[in-house]
């Protein structure tokens, strides 16, 4: 039995988000510049839309670029941004056929401007596609976000908009970059770091976490499903004991 039947179609998460790691490391093994790692990577994450629309899953948020990634060398920063151009240009027509959403979260304003306007023409041409929901981090952190989101929130009081005794959990995350998208179910990432970097940070409260060795630009099909039933063997409890989930 192969592993992709070994799952079971209703158990398979909504939402799926990705940190996806080790470019940098998976070029060096082989002698080769950075970029070729950038390179193979989006080859990768090519192939894992692919799979995730034959799942029918609805969502992948994937961690493209951090807003402590533009720390990097300036060459290595050029290089992604082309990668990125040109993954949109070569992409949006695949998207498209397939029904897939490209959206956004970020500090899009961060890019230079014929990025930037690559970005919103991608998010515009795929608007009303319905079958899977991608969702690309971009100049993103979580803590940027929540902090963006306190700002609108303290604005929108300002004005009278909402009242202070409206704010909520749910009505804080109507005010979040990812404010019509589930929380993640399942949070994968790889490389074999075992943190966070900044992502995500006000969804991931409840998500399951699956860390692998493996990195990025070698991540393939077998992994993803490695990683979905790892996540339907484990048990939810959502702070209540093992026999009320029974
Ligand atoms: C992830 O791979 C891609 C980005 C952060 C843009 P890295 O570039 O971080 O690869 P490693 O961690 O150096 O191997
Ligand atoms: C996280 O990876 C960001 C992305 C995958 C885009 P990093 O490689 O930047 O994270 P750290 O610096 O190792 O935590
Ligand atoms: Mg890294």
């Amino acid at each position: 039995m192969s592993l992709k039947d070994k799952i079971d179609k209703n158990k398979i998460p909504e939402h799926i988000a990705i940190i996806m790691d080790g470019n940098g490391r998976w070029a060096k093994q082989r002698g080769k510049m950075r970029i070729a790692g950038h390179n193979q990577g989006a080859k990768t994450l090519k192939d894992i839309i692919k799979i995730a629309t034959e799942l029918e899953i609805k969502y992948l948020t994937v961690y493209a670029f951090s807003t402590e990634n533009w720390d990097r060398p300036a060459k290595e920063i050029s290089g992604l941004l082309s990668l990125l151009v040109n993954s949109i240009d070569q992409e949006i027509e695949n998207a498209n056929k397939n029904g897939i959403k490209i959206s956004v979260i970020g500090d899009i304003s961060r890019f230079p401007k014929k990025v930037k306007s690559k970005i919103q023409n991608v998010v515009e041409l795929t608007k009303n596609n319905k079958k899977l929901n991608v969702i690309i981090a971009l100049s993103y952190s979580g803590r940027w976000e929540i902090v963006e989101a306190s700002k609108k929130i303290a604005k929108d009081v300002k004005n009278n908009i909402i009242g202070f005794e409206d704010i909520s959990e749910e009505k804080f995350s109507d005010y979040l970059d990812t404010s019509e998208i589930p929380d993640p179910e399942l949070l994968i990432r790889t490389s074999g770091e075992k943190r966070i970097s900044n992502f995500l940070l006000y969804q991931i409260a409840y998500t399951e976490l699956y860390f692998t060795d493996v990195l990025w630009p070698d991540f393939s099909e077998n992994e993803l499903y490695k990683a979905i039933l790892e996540y339907i063997g484990r048990e939810r409890r959502f702070g209540k004991t093992s026999e009320q989930i029974k």
